[in-house]
Order: structure tokens, then sequence, then C-alpha cells
């Protein structure tokens, strides 16, 4: 993996702008200072995102984070305040829907009840005057794609949840878009239809090639299904960068809770060392990575299947995280037990691999918790 560090999570970088260059990379749609005010409220807040050609995009935020409005200013359904959005140099952001040639999968999808299946799909076609004959045939490839074209007299109503999710997708791919834009598309299924429809909706885009901005607020959806992930709240963007890069290296407190589970403890930074601090925590002294500032208080963030549980005090050990403690807890979850300590540096959770603890810390034990200090990341506090 390359070096993210740096490049990705400088802080002092204006966090709400989500460009993160990359020499080879080429941007198809650059959205520039882009805002959405209804009333008093600011939906979208002065956002700046160069999304890259053949990428699979998710916009990843909590409800009310701004998500599906900047997918629909994108889509042209909503029209921005400020703002431009430009496609190869040309200002799409005053064009309708329809002269931008981009897909759009809506949240719920919004299947013409009214319309077979067959129709839904053909829909975007006859809107644009394509011929019956060129009709048929892209609505029963598009259909096949999703493995729909057995289905394609069906009304809406007499399909299942995953399968009218296929038919949206059909619908918005039927016409070739240079984007393909989706509001959480497997927000309304269960669980395990969710895993395999990701899955598929990987291999959908690997093959077609085109250009995915997908919305979700699942973190395990968004690093499971994307190439690069945009962290949003309040409508501003925090943190945008491959999935492994913003799970290691959170920026923020916010983005390391919201990213699964995170250790964050307390410290003190005693000085700055180039692009590390130097911190002490638990009587130690370790040079960390990360958000870089002046001596003084600082959070630090630690995954929790970064730690590994000793029963003996481990000699002394440069790069080394050492933490004394007691276990509170225990809980088996299947590929892992889930232990809560508590530390001289505060509560501490660390996640032992069922398959390769030899000796199951139990309620009580008195441990020491240990990672090394690659693992141990600064973050600011949001
Ligand atoms: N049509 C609208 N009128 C007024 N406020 C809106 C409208 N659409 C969205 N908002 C507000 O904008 C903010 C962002 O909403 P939204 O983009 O739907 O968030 P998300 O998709 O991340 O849940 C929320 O505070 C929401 O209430
Ligand atoms: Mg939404």
């Amino acid at each position: 993996m390359r070096d993210v560090s740096k490049a990705e999570n400088a802080i002092g970088a204006a966090a709400n702008h989500g460009d993160s260059l990359n020499g080879e990379a080429k941007v198809l749609l650059s959205v520039r200072n882009i805002i959405k005010r209804y009333g008093s409220v600011v939906a979208v807040d002065n956002i700046c995102l160069d999304i890259r050609e053949g990428e699979f995009l998710t916009l990843l935020g909590p409800s009310g984070s701004g998500k599906t409005t900047l997918l629909m200013m994108i889509a042209g359904f909503v029209a921005p305040s400020a703002g431009e959005m430009l496609l190869g140099g040309a200002d799409v952001a005053p064009l309708p829907p329809e002269k931008r040639n981009f897909g759009m999968v809506f949240q719920g999808y919004a299947l013409f009840p009214h319309l077979s299946v067959f129709d839904n799909v053909a829909f975007p076609l006859r809107v644009r005057g394509v011929e019956k004959v060129a009709i048929r045939e892209k609505v029963l490839s598009a259909l096949k794609l999703v493995h729909m074209d057995a289905y394609a007299e069906r009304m809406p109503k007499a399909l299942s949840g995953g399968q009218q999710q296929r038919v949206a997708l059909a619908r918005a791919m039927v016409f070739h878009p240079e984007v393909l834009l989706l509001d959480e598309p497997l927000g309304a299924l269960d669980r395990q239809l969710r895993a395999s429809l990701q899955d598929e909706l990987k291999a959908l885009h690997r093959r077609l090639g085109t250009t995915f901005v997908c919305v979700t607020h699942d973190q395990e959806e968004a690093m499971s299904m994307s190439d690069r992930v945009v962290v949003m709240r309040d409508g501003r963007i925090i943190q945008v960068g491959e999935p492994a890069a913003i799970y290691q290296r959170p920026r923020s407190r916010f983005v390391a809770n919201f990213l699964g589970e995170s250790n964050l403890l307390d410290a003190t930074a005693v000085e700055k060392d180039g692009q590390s601090s130097v911190i002490e925590i638990a009587g130690r002294r370790l040079i960390v990575d990360g958000a870089v500032s002046d001596p003084g208080k600082a959070s630090l963030s630690v995954r929790p299947e970064q730690i590994s549980i000793e029963h003996q005090a481990p000699a002394s050990a440069d790069g080394e995280l050492v933490i004394q403690g007691n276990v509170a807890d225990v809980t088996f979850v299947g590929a892992d037990y889930r232990v809560q300590l508590n530390t001289e540096a505060g509560p501490v959770i660390a996640r032992c691999r069922t398959s390769e603890q030899i000796r199951v810390p139990g309620q009580g034990d008195q441990v020491w918790a240990r990672c090394h200090t690659s693992a141990v990341w600064r973050v600011v506090n949001d």
C-alpha cells in the first residue's frame, strides 16, 4: 500500500477539499465549491471533490450529513446554491438531469409501479428517442447483466427487494451513462442479501468500467466496495482516501469511531519531531505519526485487532506501547474474542483471533496490552 500518512491526512490541509491528487488518475468530474442551502440549513457546505474516471467512490456519513443532497446535485435533480461542476472542462451545474448522461439509482429504487420490468428499464431509452428495435436489445442486455432477463414481463410489486434493486440498476445503466449514481442502493435489503449484492455491484463495476458514485451510511459497505471513500459530516468532507488508509489512519476521533471500533487514548504530546510527535502515555515515551501540533493534550487511535494480550510483563522494547491492565470482560464474537480491559491509560478493547489465542484471557486477569507504535496514530479532536 502506498504511503498515505502524508498526502491524504496532512492536518492543516483544507479538510473540506476532498481532492487527493494522484499522478495517474484522470479526473472525470470536478465538484468545485458546491453549496446547497435550504433556508438557514446548509445541507452541503462548500464541497470540493475530484471524481476520477472509472473509480468506485463512496460518500459515507451519518444520516443528515448531506450525502443525498450532494448526489442529487451531481445528478441534476437539485440545483446548487453556489459552485461549479466541471465535466471535461464544461460546467454541467446548470444542466437538467437528462442532459448529463448520468444514471441514477434512487434511495428506495423508485420503480414506476404501473410499468412492467421491461418498460421500467426501457423508460430512459424512450425519453432519449431510441428506436424500438434497439430498445428491445438494450433492455434485454441490461436485464441480463443483473440476472433479471427472465422477469421482463413482471410488475414491480411482484418482485422481491433484491430483484427490484436489480431492475433499478438495469434502468440506470441501460443508456450507458458516463457516471452511475447510487443512493443507498442496498439500504432496503436484509443483511445476507446486502453482502452478496455488494460483491455483485463490485463485479459489475469492474465489468463495466463506468465511474460509480455511491452513497451509504454503512461503513463496512463503503470499505468493502469502494476504491475511495469520502467521509462526510454536517455537509462537509472530513476525510477522503482508500478504505484501508482511512481505517488505519483516521484523521480525527469522529472518523476513527465512525469506521469501526477504535481505542481513543488520552496522552500528552511532549514535542514535535518532523512529521511525528513525541508522546507520553502510561509512563512511556513513543514517537507516533498523525496529526502533529503543539505540545499538550493528544488523542491516540489504536484499532483493537492491533493489540495483543500478554499474560506476563513483556520485556521493555523500543517501538512498542505496553499498558498494564485488568480484564473487565471477554466476549466471544465468532472470529475473535473481544476483550475489554481497564488499564492505567483508561479503558482499552483488544480483539484476539480465536484461532491464534492460546490462552484466552479471563475476567479479572492481570494482563499487558501490547502493540507496535506503527499501529498507534495521533488524531485530532472533533
Ligand atoms: N428539500 C429539503 N428541504 C429542507 N432541508 C433539506 C432538504 N433536503 C435535505 N435537507 C436537509 O439537508 C441536510 C442533509 O440532508 P441529506 O442530504 O438528505 O443527508 P443524508 O443523505 O446524508 O442523510 C439535512 O439536515 C436535511 O434535513
Ligand atoms: Mg440520504
